[in-house]
């Protein structure tokens, strides 16, 4: 089972981008937790890893993910609120999808409530920093085995 997780903007800056909000681990060591936590969930499990600050890469990631990848762990960052062109992308390729974020985007600013990317998707897990992408890969995994 082919997994891609990809990772939107500023994401990279993890560890010290407002450790508060969003913990103190960087994008590589949620990376490694995550590989670590498929392993041990089944270790057919193969995952990539994408990471862009660019709205047209991510769009181009997921079309070319149409055919190869059976599943999609997505953490759209800022485009959450902003992208038609994500939230079109994955429609497009019928890649069963799950959204994810670090914070709980429901307690914080107002324009962070809407998720353009959460109704092309299976489910979305918010809130629960590091975990919320181990969440993430466990549910899609029971709903694709
Ligand atoms: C985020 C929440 C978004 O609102 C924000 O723009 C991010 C990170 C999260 O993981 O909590 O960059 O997606």
């Amino acid at each position: 089972m082919k997994i891609l997780v990809i990772n939107g903007p500023n994401l990279n800056m993890l560890g010290s981008r407002e450790p508060e909000i969003y913990g103190s681990s960087t994008l590589l060591d949620i990376e490694n937790e995550l590989s670590e936590f498929a392993s041990k969930l089944d270790n057919k499990i193969e995952l990539e890893f994408f990471q862009s600050n660019t709205e047209g890469e991510i769009v181009d990631k997921i079309q070319k993910a149409m055919g190869q990848i059976d599943g999609i762990i997505i953490n759209p960052a800022a485009y959450t609120h902003t992208s038609v062109a994500i939230s079109d992308a994955i429609a497009c390729v019928n890649i069963k999808t799950v959204e994810v974020h670090l914070s709980n985007i429901y307690s914080r600013e107002g324009f962070r409530h809407n998720s353009f990317i959460a109704p092309k998707c299976v489910g979305q897990v918010a809130g629960f920093g590091k975990d919320s992408y181990k969440m993430a890969l466990l549910g899609l995994y029971n709903s694709l085995k």
